[in-house]
């Protein structure tokens, strides 16, 4: 197989951004070429966060952003295309995430839904777009997510050795590669930056905490950490996958309005802890001594890195920079991945993770003629 160019949107829980990528695959290996973060306007984020949970006028409102949600993902893409001089022509597909703004897998009914008109992105750039990846397998009886286990083993798995791949966006999940025969375990862990984005957001009217800077000046109060900690996502068995329908801020302030003698700081800090502890218990059940490679926005927050390495005295912790792929592009070169699966008749999902019946080929195509 000659060398050929994909693609890869994402745009997850934090709405921080897109992220594109464009990825060259030789076989099946992926290598970045060049990479875009296109900054989510701040209009589009107040009406994206209000369709995350119901509300009023809904239809029109996401049928609006589905619209313009579909724009600046191909916006993303052209100015991609136009910083690195590159012809669309030479890209085979587009692998569009889209913007989760419902997530209930665990329904009678269960759904998923990802905005972003792939329509409007094929029109937009004139390049095919594979769109629409969870649906199946929850069709399938799955969850739908996480997604990104079956590029992480492709990726990353090496014989021999026990590796767990966290990728701390809004949500953080993981991908246990035991590094023998067993299978790939992969799953939510529960918040990974949303609390604490949605905390010194309506504390100091800032997206994120920058290095955990202010998380580091507060003081993580036991009981209240205790509290967060008994919510019953984090005692449920795999598979499971989570958002903001669970982990938002309403839910945020709920929490804490027996806490009101903490100080702001405090809170934040006891927020972070969470964020660090679910993840460091999950990892512990996992494997006593693996090494952990840290990806997505979390891997910035350097309070957040230092606590987690506190809490996890026998597990190496490095990022995935340090088995060569930056740890803010691993997600959207795992959609690129998973449309040149598609356009190769390949699967995408891992039913062990996902608790799908079969493994089956994700996404549909949305051709730009
Ligand atoms: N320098 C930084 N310091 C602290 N946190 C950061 C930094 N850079 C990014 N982040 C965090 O990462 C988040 C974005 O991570 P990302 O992997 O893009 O998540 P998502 O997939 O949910 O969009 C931001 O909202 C912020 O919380
Ligand atoms: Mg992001």
């Amino acid at each position: 197989m000659s060398k050929s160019y994909y693609i890869g949107l994402m745009s997850g829980t934090s709405m921080d951004g897109v992220d594109a990528v464009l990825v060259e695959f030789e076989q099946q290996q992926p290598r970045l070429i060049a990479s875009h973060s296109e900054p989510m306007p701040r209009s589009l984020l107040k009406g994206l966060t209000r369709l995350c949970l119901p509300g009023n006028d809904e239809i029109n409102l996401q049928g609006n952003l589905d619209r313009a949600v579909g724009q600046l993902f191909a916006q993303a893409v052209n100015n991609l295309l136009a910083n690195n001089a590159i012809p669309a022509e030479q890209i085979t597909a587009i692998g569009s995430h889209g913007q989760t703004i419902r997530h209930m897998p665990n329904l009678d009914m269960g759904f998923t839904l990802q905005i972003g008109d792939p329509n409007t992105i094929a029109a937009l750039t004139g390049i095919n777009v594979i769109a629409d990846f969870r649906r199946k397998d929850i069709a399938l009886g799955g969850q739908g997510a996480p997604l990104v286990p079956a590029f992480h083993q492709q990726l990353f798995a090496q014989p021999g050795s026990a590796r767990i791949i966290v990728n701390i966006g809004g949500i953080s999940n993981i991908t246990f590669l035991p590094g023998g025969a067993d299978e790939v375990v992969g799953f939510d862990t529960g918040p990974g930056n949303t609390l604490i984005d949605a905390w010194i957001n309506h504390v100091h009217n800032k997206p994120y905490d920058e290095h955990g800077a202010w998380a580091a000046t507060g003081t993580t109060n036991e009981q209240l950490l205790n509290h967060l900690l008994s919510h019953s996502y984090f005692a449920l068995a795999a598979p499971k996958s989570t958002g903001r329908e669970l982990f938002n801020q309403a839910w945020l302030e709920q929490q804490v309005a027996n806490f009101g003698y903490l100080s702001e700081a405090d809170i934040q800090s006891t927020l972070l802890d969470l964020t660090c502890h679910s993840i460091a218990n999950d990892c512990k059940k996992l494997s006593d001594n693996a090494e952990l490679f840290i990806c997505g926005g979390g891997a910035f927050n350097d309070e957040l890195m230092l606590r987690l390495a506190n809490l996890l005295p026998n597990h190496k912790i490095l990022t995935t920079k340090d088995i060569g792929i930056a740890p803010q592009w691993v997600e959207g070169i795992a959609f690129a991945w998973l449309a040149m699966r598609h356009h190769h008749g390949l699967s995408g999902n891992l039913p062990a993770v996902t608790g799908a019946s079969r493994e089956a080929i994700l996404g549909g195509l949305f051709p730009a003629q």
